[in-house]
């Protein structure tokens, strides 16, 4: 049986380098079949309907898709009535609670000399993020207020994860082959409840608890026997993330720190544009890349598709096709690493359509 994949490419550069992750999961050797079929969501598609993620969409994704990917959308930077975020509405409704980025450099690049390989995995259903037609980010005028929620509950579910990556990570690199290096196996849990002792202090107690409890429940080694934990004030993190990103293995964080740190994190591998993510839930998972629309270079062949082509392969290995995952990731490092089909953004001259041909190439070797 083919995989059907739900394939939402959304508005600006989403709608280039979508595409590009489909052919690529198409040409994998080793990979399941697939059948993709395309749903509209997006700013362009409210402006045309009204609705920035049709029931529909969410309709077929749940009851008829095994996985999915999405683009990137245009979000206004200012209010606009009746709109509000199609992915942000989109983890909620298919309880996607885990954004998993990797950002990892390629060796025997310019990466080498500020080394990264790092997984943040960030908690995607509350924080700052809960706006909702019941908890509205306000009043307007000289004072405004926004509302963060953090739960127990979301914690801790978040905190398993974190620790499940950390174990999944090193299978995968004893399957590919690469050592451990020194400070790896590690969760690093990031914060802030020097200030937000309540709210933050709830996220660190709940996430630690994970692992405090996984030691005493086991009579012999526990489950994330092996792991070692640690944590990290969110702004140190960020400093620390610049001068020493090596000693981080897997980062948790709550919503919005999450979101800020993957960028950051990206400026060490070169570009926004190679940042991968995967949207995970229990049973469910959607590959999108970090970057945004790009409305600068969008419709000029130019985005980096490796990005959503990463994201195309972590989906893979979340469904459990490591094997085809570990091809992608590979072909994508050959590219990189050879130099002559990089896009503009990693100083290259190629196109988008060239840098993917490059990647396709490099898959049948
Ligand atoms: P952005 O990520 O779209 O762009 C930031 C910079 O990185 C731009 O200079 C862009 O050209 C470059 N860049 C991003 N992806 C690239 C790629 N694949 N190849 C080459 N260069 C790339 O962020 P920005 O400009 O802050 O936001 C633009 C729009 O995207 C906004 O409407 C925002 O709401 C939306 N956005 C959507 C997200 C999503 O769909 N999940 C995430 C972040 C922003
Ligand atoms: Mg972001």
């Amino acid at each position: 049986r083919a995989l059907k994949l739900g394939m939402m490419p959304a508005d600006g550069i989403g709608k280039e380098v979508l595409p590009c992750a489909a052919r690529v999961l198409q040409s994998t050797p080793g990979a399941p079949k697939f059948d993709f079929v395309t749903l509209p969501a997006g700013f362009e598609h409210f402006q045309k309907t009204g609705s920035a993620l049709p029931d529909e969409t969410v309709r077929v994704l749940r009851e008829e898709c095994d996985g999915a990917m999405f683009g990137s959308v245009s979000s206004p930077s200012h209010k606009v009535e009746g709109y509000s975020s199609p992915i942000v509405k989109l983890r909620k409704e298919l309880d996607l609670y885990a954004n998993i980025r990797p950002v990892v450099g390629v060796r025997g690049t310019r990466d080498d000399e500020k080394w990264v390989d790092t997984v943040i995995v960030r908690e995607n259903t509350e924080c700052l993020y809960i706006k909702s037609e019941t908890i509205e980010e306000g009043p307007q005028g000289q004072v405004a207020r926004a509302i963060r929620q953090i739960t127990e509950r979301a914690s801790k579910r978040i905190g398993k994860k974190a620790f499940d990556v950390a174990l999944a990570r090193e299978a995968l690199r004893s399957k590919a082959g690469t050592s451990a290096t020194a400070g790896r196996g590690k969760v690093t849990v990031c914060h802030k409840s020097n200030v937000l002792s309540v709210t933050d202090g709830l996220f660190r107690t709940a996430v630690r608890g994970v692992y405090e409890s996984d030691k005493k429940s086991a009579g012999g080694p526990g489950r994330y026997e092996g792991i070692d934990m640690d944590e990290q004030l969110v702004d140190s993190m960020v400093y620390r993330l610049f001068r020493e990103p090596h000693v981080f293995d897997v980062v948790v964080a709550p919503n919005l720190y999450g979101d800020i740190i993957s960028d950051g994190a990206a400026a060490l591998v070169g570009s926004l544009g190679v940042v991968a993510s995967v949207n995970a839930g229990d049973t469910f998972f959607m590959g999108e890349p970090v970057h945004g629309s790009a409305p600068d270079i969008a419709g000029q062949n130019k985005a980096n598709p490796i990005a959503s082509i990463r994201s195309a392969a972590l989906l893979l290995e979340y469904m459990g096709y490591s094997d085809p995952a570990l091809k992608i990731y590979k072909a994508v490092d050959d590219v990189i690493r050879e130099g002559k089909y990089l896009t503009p953004d990693l100083q290259g001259t190629a196109t988008t359509s060239e840098c993917e041909e490059a990647i396709l190439r490099a898959l049948q070797k």
